[in-house]
């Protein structure tokens, strides 16, 4: 209570700034006055891609009221004053009906992830607008097995790796006309590999926000037969060299 009369009297005597950190501070749960109520439920959520330039909407109603953006409990504006040192910040406004106080980010990392906040410093009504800014990134295959040869009856292993937000699901298909897929997952074990398995094999990373990438392992498998012949080819022309 000794939060909300702070608050009041800052108002009243035109100490905005004061007015706001006060009232910002009362967003924590810790000293969340009784009668202030943050409606959770009401929460935004902006997704966006990393890279992209995001914009966390936010609105004063009149020409009167001050605003300031927080991301999660540190100051990034307070009205016109940036608090923070981050060059991709800055407040886009506009004066119509609506007076726009939005927060734009340049190049959004998964850093960025996480909630802000626009506190709106009316004299009837201070109101806090939550955000939740979610940054994605697109799949990508950072590991994959190399191409390899291997002799008919062998087992093998292949591994392919994916970094992304969310995290990737990676699945395997054998490139044929038939397109086997096999179970999901970063390996795929092959147990007693025949010659009909041979050719390439191509691993997808998939997550919701890009198309999946691609990458492909060529398995080259050696016949068992052929293996023979080559073993028994291999002295002959050995043999004429020593002769001669
Ligand atoms: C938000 O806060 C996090 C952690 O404190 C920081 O890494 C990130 O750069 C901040 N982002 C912006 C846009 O202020
Ligand atoms: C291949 O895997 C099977 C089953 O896991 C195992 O019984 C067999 O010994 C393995 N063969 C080789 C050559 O490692
Ligand atoms: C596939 O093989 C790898 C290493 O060879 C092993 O760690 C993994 O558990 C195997 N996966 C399955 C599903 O058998």
């Amino acid at each position: 209570m000794d939060i909300m009369i702070a608050v009041q009297d800052a108002c009243v005597s035109g100490q905005w700034l004061t007015a706001i950190i006060l009232s910002l501070c009362c967003f924590l749960p810790s000293c969340l006055p009784a009668g202030q109520t943050v409606d959770y439920s009401s929460v935004e959520s902006v997704v966006s891609r990393q890279g992209d330039t995001v914009l966390l909407r936010c609105y004063l109603l009149d020409g009167i009221s001050k605003g300031a953006w927080l991301n999660r409990s540190s100051i990034i504006f307070a009205g016109n004053d940036k608090w923070s040192v981050d060059p991709r910040v800055s407040i886009v406004s506009s004066v119509g009906d609506k007076h726009e106080y939005s927060l734009q980010i340049q190049r959004v990392d998964v850093t960025d992830d996480g909630q802000y906040t626009c506190s709106i410093q009316s004299e009837r009504n201070p109101r806090p607008k939550l955000l939740n800014l979610i940054v994605k990134v697109p799949p990508k295959i950072y590991d994959i097995s190399s191409d390899i040869t291997v002799n008919e009856g062998s087992n093998v292993s292949l591994i392919c790796t994916a970094s992304g937000k969310p995290e990737p699901s990676i699945s395997w298909r054998h490139i044929t006309p038939l397109a086997k897929k096999y179970d999901s997952g970063e390996y795929l074990n092959i147990t007693s590999i025949t010659r009909d398995q041979a050719g390439d094999y191509e691993c997808s990373a998939l997550n919701d926000i890009a198309s999946p990438d691609t990458k492909t392992v060529k398995v080259t498998v050696n016949c068992k037969y052929i293996s023979f012949f080559f073993l028994l080819q291999v002295p002959f022309p050995h043999y004429g060299l020593a002769d001669t």
